[in-house]
């Protein structure tokens, strides 16, 4: 058996189904979950009737590099969201959702025989980027995210010991959980730091779609060539229509960049067997073309947002994050710092599941950043994530009195 499979830790979720095994949930509410950050509304019909259109794709098998109409179509949306004119020959590759590219491009960029192979992730963090490390044979180090500005990475932390050896960060615009949004300024420092030892950057923009303030979250293509770096060296950004367009099912997404990167990551997929479904391909094209249902989408999530926010922060800390779909809320003083605690209580009494902020962060020097916080994915409709706020605010008003 490949020995670094050990390596692997237990995922969040399962790590929740473990804590709540056991609690009975209160059977007067019925039960609402905060816990999976997976899209709830509706998948748009025009997806839908780009895949029943498309099953005359069954009879072939697809090329790994997509369609060269998938490619335009994703190279246009990069045109209109970002202002970037990229080749789709060269600079976009389709992937088969964000997760799994992630992970891929982990074993196509690291090199394990160099000593103390080391990537590089934000903490908290999205699983997939320890795994991938791991699996590829590298160690991981951990960046805390800072609570006093707005949760940015605290890249200052790393030591250039740990830079010296890395040879891929990973980084998360919009956050999951923070929701915090990098400005031109830290990726300036980032691409210094890229520069000087020479590690490659994968941009996680998943959550790039789902934003509160006016001005849409900067990309990390977008901030290369803001900074005249047109040639986007060392840099991918992966995005997916999971969140952007409600088809989590659908697994599709595309990473786009630095060309050196995308023809060794094309190779590696080739063997891979990463090649897109012509069914999700021909979906995907409707999706990527049409603007309107994530028009639509953002201001579900915005109304949302407004509501709930608010509420909560009369009883926790928490504000209205930058972007993404979660709350990351700091749990009353009263437990102690205790965020699995608070989980499994909330769902005795009150049948609500958040997940807690420890699960998605790892200790690293003594702290874990996740600590005494809970994540809440505000995915369910409008009427749901009110109900299971007001239960929240029952639950601390009735334990701290
Ligand atoms: C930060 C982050 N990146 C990537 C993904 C993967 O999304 P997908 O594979 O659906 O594109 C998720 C999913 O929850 C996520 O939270």
């Amino acid at each position: 058996m490949n020995p670094l499979l050990k390596r692997l830790q237990p995922y969040p979720f399962e790590r929740l189904r473990q804590l709540h095994a056991g609690v009975t949930p209160n059977p007067a509410y019925r039960p609402i979950s905060l816990g999976i950050g997976e899209p709830k509304h509706a998948t748009p019909e025009l997806i839908k009737t780009a895949l029943n259109a498309s099953l005359s794709g069954l009879a072939s098998y697809p090329a790994t590099a997509g369609e060269p109409r998938l490619r335009q179509s994703m190279a246009g949306w990069m045109q209109r969201r970002y202002g970037l004119a990229l080749d789709p020959l060269t600079q976009i590759l389709p992937v088969n959702g964000s997760r799994e590219a992630l992970f891929a491009l982990a074993q196509t960029v690291i090199d394990p025989t160099q000593p103390g192979a080391t990537v590089v992730s934000p903490n908290p963090f999205y699983q997939i980027y320890e795994g991938a490390a791991l699996l590829a044979g590298a160690d991981t180090w951990f960046a805390p995210s800072d609570p006093a500005r707005n949760f940015a990475v605290d890249w200052a932390a790393v030591p250039q010991e740990v830079w010296k050896t890395t040879q891929l960060l990973f980084v998360c615009s919009p956050g999951n959980p923070t929701g915090a949004v990098m400005g031109l300024d830290e990726w300036k420092l980032l691409f210094e730091l890229s520069d000087k030892y020479g590690f490659v950057i994968a941009s996680d923009e998943c959550y790039s779609e789902i934003y509160f303030r006016d001005e849409p979250p900067l990309g990390g293509l977008q901030a290369a060539a803001k900074l005249g770096r047109s040639d986007f060296k060392n840099l991918i950004a992966l995005t997916s229509l999971s969140k952007r367009s409600n088809v989590p099912g659908l697994r599709s997404g595309f990473v786009a960049g630095d060309a050196a990167l995308i023809k060794p990551f094309l190779l590696y997929r080739t063997y891979h067997g990463s090649a897109m479904s012509p069914i999700v391909q021909a979906a995907s094209i409707a999706a990527w073309d049409d603007e309107k249902h994530v028009v639509d989408n953002r201001a579900m999530y915005r109304e949302k947002f407004a509501a709930v926010t608010p509420m909560l922060a009369r009883v926790m800390d928490v504000a209205l994050p930058d972007a993404g779909f979660y709350l990351w809320a700091q749990i009353p003083e009263r437990f102690n710092n205790d965020d699995p605690a608070f989980s499994r209580e909330l769902l005795a009494l009150y049948n609500v599941v958040v997940l807690p902020g420890s699960y998605l962060a790892r200790e690293a020097r003594g702290h874990n950043p996740g600590t005494g916080r809970i994540r809440m994915a505000l995915v369910a409709e409008t009427a749901e994530c009110v109900e299971a706020a007001e239960r929240i605010v029952q639950f601390i008003q009735s334990t701290s009195a």
